[in-house]
């Protein structure tokens, strides 16, 4: 099939063939990462801006070395040193970076919608980093592509999403992408973490880890996002910890061959024990080594062909 978007905003948007378009592209660039020279002149000439406006370790550096592997130029803003901090809008900001002819925008933005927003202002093609609590759409293809190498599929996999989903564009985006491929997705947390409308998405929700992780091919735990709550939606840490946090004693009811996710970053004894993250079942790192081939995939099939519509 023909891959024609010219933004990439969620997996929402996304069918399961494109998804697996993406995926076999991702597979077929991930050994250029292992070769001496990892540089490959695919996307020579092409130019690729980067806009945060919210911190990130994985994303934002995956896309810049998975553009320089393909050779194009990058470009990123620190928006606390722009104009953005003397009052500029974010569509300013954005039709000024368009003026400057880039190929692709890369945006992470607080509110979710923003990269929408500049998609449709837009000529060029925009990706979506992260926006708010609606997607991470990327996460969501590196966490798919992740599974495959270790199952050698994603249908009728029993998929256990645990954790902060109310304040979660990755289960968002990772709901959406397991069920169409075909996965049994479970969500697990605290009451006042699971919101109703996860009912609609096909998914199983219980209020137990213990009943979450029970037969699961894939365990991921969410970080708490204490950043976005504006109130307490558990007594303390340490009680969450004791109720939603995955220790070693828990892996025992799960396949033999379970594997451990979580898209980090971790609070470490918090969501995850240290012996479970850093253990044998975790495919922690493995996530983020298969961040830089998505993110390959997507540049190249978002600018490494003609015009899109
Ligand atoms: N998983 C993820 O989005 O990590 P960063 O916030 O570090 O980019």
């Amino acid at each position: 099939m023909a891959y024609q978007r010219k933004d990439l905003l969620g997996i929402e948007d996304l069918s399961a063939e494109e998804i697996q378009l993406i995926l076999d592209t991702a597979d077929s660039l991930k050994e250029i990462s292992t070769r001496s020279i990892k540089k490959v002149p695919t996307l020579r000439g092409k130019t690729v801006v980067t806009l945060f406006y919210e911190p990130s370790t994985r994303t934002r550096m995956s896309f810049e070395i998975a553009a320089k592997r393909l050779s194009a130029d990058t470009v990123n803003l620190t928006v606390a040193a722009s104009s953005a901090v003397k009052g500029e809008t974010l569509a300013d900001t954005a039709h000024n970076l368009e003026a400057m002819q880039p190929d692709l925008l890369i945006i992470r933005h607080q509110a979710s919608g923003a990269p929408h927003f500049l998609a449709r202002r837009l000529r060029c093609g925009v990706v979506n980093a992260g926006d708010g609590l609606h997607e991470h759409p990327t996460q969501a293809l590196l966490d798919l592509l992740t599974v495959r190498e270790a199952k050698g599929r994603l249908s009728g996999l029993k998929v256990a999403i645990i954790g902060d989903i109310a304040h979660s564009r990755v289960a968002r985006s990772n709901i959406r992408a397991f069920t169409k491929m075909g996965s049994e997705v479970t969500v697990a947390g605290p009451a006042t973490m699971l919101p109703p409308y996860l009912a609609t998405m096909g998914v199983k929700m219980v209020y137990s880890l213990e009943e979450a992780v029970r037969g699961a091919d894939v365990i991921m735990m969410l970080r708490l996002q204490l950043e976005r709550m504006g109130q307490w939606f558990f007594p303390t840490l340490r009680e969450y910890s004791a109720t939603f946090g995955l220790a070693l004693r828990h892996l025992a009811l799960a396949k033999e061959d379970v594997i451990i996710m979580h898209p980090g970053p971790i609070n470490r004894g918090v969501e995850i024990s240290p012996e479970v993250a850093d253990g044998p079942y975790s495919v922690i790192l493995e996530q983020v080594t298969n961040g830089v081939a998505v993110r390959m995939a997507v540049l190249l099939l978002h600018i490494g062909g003609g015009e899109k519509s």
